[in-house]
């Protein structure tokens, strides 16, 4: 039998262990494929670091948050002969193709390795929803959730109060699940990173809100920079991983508002809550089809492809089309959302 390796990479994702799932029975059941789980993205392949997949592997995982092979945000092309490192323990373990399931990062490096000859198939995954090739990605629906009752929740608290409430979502380079949430938790302001923004009209919406006895909600993308503030919020610095910090546009945001307007305010940061749990009935749906429509790639040996959303159909397009752009909000989106502000 010919053996498939599949594995996770990058931020972890609600739906990812729906992918595994249905990769692994669709593997086994139609195709007659022996399945073997990569542990830790990259490092998977990397360091030979492999579980097996079967049916009884994938019992009850459908619902279940994170991914049972694990995550990581290695790049075999920042590693001493990291693909030649890959290209061996592939040899060794006999596995004749790959499912990398990830975001722009992890297909970025499918996208390198099928050019060096490794039979590879891509799944889109991100919270963000900024992957252009793809409508959308499983994970965001599931965020949108979360964000929006946690909105929802802090209308009821900051009403009580008479307090602004400043709600910061994930979000570095596209403000999707801002925008989405916002619409859907009726905010008073919403601030993507795809434009700057000014305080003084920020704290308009909130005197008007005020004036009108309501308490204003103000949902803020991490990646949001106001005018001139960049300095202050994207302070440059790496963690000890190498990701760069963001300031906490929320927690800055919050004091302003009090400062310029008079009224208290507070800041709730959502941060990987949004990523954590169950994913929601739409997010299992589409990502159990990509993993359905990732093994039929592989069967056919369409290497170098990764699934994708089309209106309501899943097609494949290549890897290299999938991590060319990235899929930031159409700034009138914003626009229009104002006519809901007040
Ligand atoms: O890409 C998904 C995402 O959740 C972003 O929204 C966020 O900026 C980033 O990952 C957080 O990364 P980490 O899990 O490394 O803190």
């Amino acid at each position: 039998t010919e053996r498939v390796g599949v594995l996770t990479g990058g931020g972890d994702c609600p739906g990812l262990n729906a992918v595994i799932r249905a990769v692994t029975r669709k593997g086994i059941e139609v195709y007659g494929k022996e399945i073997v789980g990569f542990r830790s993205g990259w490092r998977g392949p990397l360091e030979g670091l492999t579980m097996p997949l079967g049916l009884d592997e994938v019992e009850r995982i459908l619902d279940r948050g994170g991914t049972i092979l694990g995550s990581s945000r290695t790049n075999p092309y920042k590693e001493a002969d990291g693909v030649e490192r890959i290209k061996s323990t592939l040899e060794e373990q006999g596995i004749e193709a790959l499912i990398a399931i990830g975001g722009e990062d992890t297909l970025g490096v499918a996208h390198g390795l099928s050019g060096e000859g490794v039979p590879v198939v891509g799944v889109p995954k991100t919270i963000d929803n900024d992957l252009d090739a793809t409508d959308y990605t499983f994970g965001f629906d599931t965020a949108v959730h979360i964000a929006t009752e946690a909105i929802d929740r802090l209308r009821t608290t900051a009403e009580s109060h008479h307090r602004a409430l400043v709600v910061e979502v994930m979000g570095r380079h596209a403000g999707w699940i801002a925008l989405h949430s916002g619409l859907a938790g009726g905010a008073n302001v919403i601030l993507g990173p795809e434009q700057r923004f000014s305080v003084d009209w920020v704290c308009d919406w909130v005197l008007r809100r005020f004036e009108r006895q309501y308490a204003p909600i103000i949902v803020v993308a991490e990646g949001a920079v106001p005018e001139g503030g960049s300095e202050v919020l994207q302070t440059g610095e790496r963690d000890s991983f190498g990701h760069v910090r963001l300031g906490g546009v929320g927690t800055w945001l919050a004091e302003e508002i009090s400062q310029r307007t008079g009224n208290e305010s507070r800041a709730v940061v959502l941060g990987h809550t949004q990523r954590g749990g169950t994913p929601t009935a739409y997010d299992r749906v589409l990502a159990t089809r990509f993993g359905l429509h990732a093994v039929d790639a592989l069967a056919e040996g369409d290497f170098g492809k990764m699934v994708a959303l089309r209106g309501t159909e899943i097609v494949r397009v290549s890897l290299e089309e999938a991590t060319a752009e990235l899929k930031t909000v159409p700034v009138r989106r914003y626009t229009e959302a104002q006519a809901l502000f007040g």
